[in-house]
């Protein structure tokens, strides 16, 4: 198999809480607890949790925004953890963020043509027919009308200025795309429109991506892989068939159960599953298993031993005890022998 173009191992980030005025630290919010998957190139890896379970940090953290307290980040085979900013700034051509909310993240004091232009001003970047030119193609590209170069974001609706936000991410050219909720600020009618044209880019433009979203409706389209995460960690990960029509874990299947998704199999409908009680703080995530506060299925192993993130099938990895359908061979897990680490790269 190919190198992927992204591998993130082992990534963490812990948020140091600290308190009175010497600003001791009394505790970490473990927003990214020991997180490892693979991006492919030109596949689209979907990252589905619910909200505070760490999606935009392990974001932020592959982008460099932010500096992860342990683990580590390879891009096309460099480990760029811990990159100076001096060198990281060629990389950040090839690697670039569509940000949740189209209102707050584009500045309304500039025009569009100054924020899609602005990659080319801070990257240095000539080119054939000038910056204006090379703006109005992109903006057509998403499917914005290039006349509107010198208009500002409060004139167009939620749905267009996510295009616009998709224009300036596109502007360089990048690699891999991370785009964090890119939908979810907008009206279930321009969802679709605006998961179409990433799609759409993605054929054009040979993109990888890595998509954010907290439930897995809006991912299943897009798309080749899902990675589920809990509270600081990916419990499942498949390809979309595994992950929608045979779910591992427990978590998993509470999630889709809570989503109007057709059942490929025909059923009568997936039994709803209600979780009981909200996520857990991830300042004092629950010890082991992080879900069997929440869990129907939690047995005493669940409190004492932490699963590890098996591949029960192929290309299928899950991170719990007592996983639902999985293969006979498989089961039970309750004991794992198995190196944890092994299922970490595929
Ligand atoms: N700079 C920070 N300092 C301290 N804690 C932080 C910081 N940024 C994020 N957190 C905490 O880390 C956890 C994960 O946050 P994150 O924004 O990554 O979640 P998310 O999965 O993107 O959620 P959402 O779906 O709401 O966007 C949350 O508990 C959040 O409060
Ligand atoms: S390990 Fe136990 S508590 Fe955790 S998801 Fe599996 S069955 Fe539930
Ligand atoms: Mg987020």
């Amino acid at each position: 198999m190919t190198e992927p173009l992204l591998s993130v191992q082992g990534l963490e980030k812990h948020f140091p809480v600290t308190k009175g005025l010497l600003q001791r630290q009394v505790g970490a919010v473990k927003a990214v607890d020991g997180v490892s998957f693979d991006v492919r190139k030109g596949e689209t890896l979907g990252l589905v949790g619910e909200s505070g379970c760490g999606k935009t940090t392990t974001g932020r953290l592959i982008t460099r925004l932010i500096e992860p307290t342990g683990g580590k980040v390879i891009f096309e085979g460099h480990d760029i953890t811990h990159m100076s900013q001096g060198k990281i700034r060629p990389l950040r051509r090839d690697m670039q963020m569509i940000f949740q909310d189209p209102y707050s993240s584009l500045n309304p004091r500039h025009t569009v043509g100054a924020i899609v232009g602005a990659p080319f001003k801070i990257q240095g970047v000539q080119t054939e027919h000038g910056v204006k030119k090379a703006v109005q193609d992109i903006l057509a590209l998403v499917g914005l009308n290039p006349e509107h170069y010198n208009r500002y974001p409060h004139e167009f609706s939620g749905g267009q200025r996510q295009r616009i936000g998709i224009a300036r991410t596109l502007a360089l050219k990048p690699k891999l795309i991370i785009a964090d909720e890119p939908v979810s600020a907008l009206d279930v009618s321009i969802q679709a429109q605006v998961v179409n044209l990433l799609e759409d880019l993605q054929n054009e433009l040979d993109l990888t991506y890595l998509v954010i979203a907290h439930d897995l409706s809006v991912v299943r389209h897009i798309s080749d892989r899902v990675a589920v995460m809990y509270l600081g960690k990916i419990v499942e990960l498949a390809d979309r068939k595994g992950l929608y029509e045979s779910p591992m874990h427990p978590y998993t299947n509470a999630l889709l159960s809570a989503v109007p998704i057709p059942d490929p199999k025909g059923k009568a409908g997936r039994e709803r599953i209600r979780l009981q009680g909200d996520v857990p703080s991830p300042l004092n995530p629950p010890p082991a298993c992080r879900f069997h506060t929440r869990c129907w299925k939690a047995r005493e192993i669940c409190k004492t031993e932490e699963p590890p993130l098996l591949q029960l099938a192929p290309g299928h990895q899950v991170a719990c005890h007592f996983p639902e359908n999985a293969p006979a061979a498989a089961e039970p897990t309750a004991e794992p022998t198995a190196e944890p680490e092994v299922a970490a790269q595929t």
